[in-house]
């Protein structure tokens, strides 16, 4: 058996974090894994020199982790297909409005005995209705692809504070590489730390669509954080939101199952996470605090990092409204309405009650 080769798409603070991980995974199991792990980093210049350089050179994302020393093993590397050469595992983890430029430029370079693990918060919407990021990966690559999600603020794991996750993934019958193929067993000494504790299930659409749209959640929580209307009112848009986010599941992806989003990290942790610290609720609450817009708010508050929710609600919004069951979800409609400018925060009382 050879030992496996893994590598990152993405050098943000979730990426670099994530990276972290499993390169301190693969210094501790070296006839388990290869030594280097590739983080494919976006270019970026930072006071005239390659942010990739500077990752190399001085193990710190100084740009989106800064503070956080990195392993040695890491390599950024700005060139995506020489980031997936020869890997066994490529895990996604970027904002997901790059998805599809990102999966056409490594279109006929990933075999397909290679294994995907999507860590993307989003939905991808077209005409027909709606896809999993991890299954537009498959299809694009033509390789099998999980989903890992949890209550996962990167700022605290990256500083290596306890935290569980969910993987969900579904082995595959059809393995013809070298070795064996990746499983459970690999997957849990791919990501698991004692500060990083993995579950392993396969209902990659309830971890996904988790993952997705608490996102949307947490601005609305934002919103009425924002003009201070207290706990009572943040807790009231989480249960709305989890309720929500189990019937799009349900009505979108039947197969998934609704135990993901009571019992595990990806599901109801994650979205309690999300709502007490993520850059979606700060994004509402600075909307709320200020009235900017949530462009404005993104830029003035992420330091060139991405608010997902604001991407991923519009998704919702336009496959609902295509589907025509926009008035089945209160919440998201009104989320939408709200970070788009046609609706006030103060009418979401009204919003809510209107369809309940
Ligand atoms: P944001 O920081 O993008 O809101 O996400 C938080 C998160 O995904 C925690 O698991």
């Amino acid at each position: 058996e050879h030992p496996y080769k893994i590598c990152v798409i993405g050098g943000g603070s979730w990426g670099t974090t994530i990276t972290k991980i499993i390169a301190e995974n693969c210094l501790a199991r070296p006839r388990l894994f290869r030594h280097h792990v590739n983080m494919w980093v976006f270019e970026e210049k930072i006071n005239g020199e390659n942010l990739t350089e500077i990752i190399n050179s001085r193990r710190e994302n100084v740009k989106y982790l800064p503070g956080v020393k990195l392993p040695r093993n890491i390599v950024a590397v700005p060139d995506l297909v020489k980031t997936v050469k020869d890997a066994d595992l490529i895990v996604f983890n970027f904002p997901h409005q790059h998805l599809s430029s990102i999966l056409s430029q490594l279109k006929g370079h990933v075999p397909p005995t290679v294994r995907g693990i999507s860590c993307l918060k989003g939905l991808e919407v077209n005409k027909d209705g709606c896809k999993l990021l991890s299954e537009h990966i498959s299809d694009e690559l033509g390789i099998v692809c999980g989903a890992l999600s949890g209550a996962n603020l990167a700022p605290e794991i990256a500083r290596e504070k306890w935290s569980e996750t969910t993987i969900a993934y579904n082995i595959p019958q059809d393995y013809r590489g070298p070795g064996r193929d990746i499983d459970e067993v690999i997957l849990k000494a791919t990501f698991h730390r004692p500060y990083f504790h993995v579950n392993i299930i396969d209902d990659v659409a309830g971890v996904s669509v988790a993952g997705a749209l608490k996102n949307v959640v947490a601005l609305a929580v934002g919103f009425v954080d924002g003009l201070g209307w207290g706990d009572n009112a943040k807790s009231a848009i989480m249960r709305v939101g989890l309720l929500e986010i189990i019937k799009f599941s349900e009505t979108f992806f039947p197969k998934s199952q609704q135990s993901t989003f009571t019992r595990e990290s990806a599901g109801v942790a994650d979205l309690i996470t999300t709502c007490l610290g993520g850059r979606n609720v700060k994004v509402g609450r600075y909307m709320a605090e200020t009235g900017a817009s949530a462009h404005d708010a993104e830029r003035a508050l992420l330091n060139g990092q991405s608010s997902q929710g604001i991407v991923t609600c519009k998704e919702v919004h336009e496959l609902l409204t295509h589907v025509g069951k926009m008035e089945e979800y209160p919440l998201f409609a009104a989320t939408y309405q709200i970070t788009f400018g046609s609706e006030s925060i103060e009418n979401l009382p009204n919003l809510l009650s209107k369809n309940l």
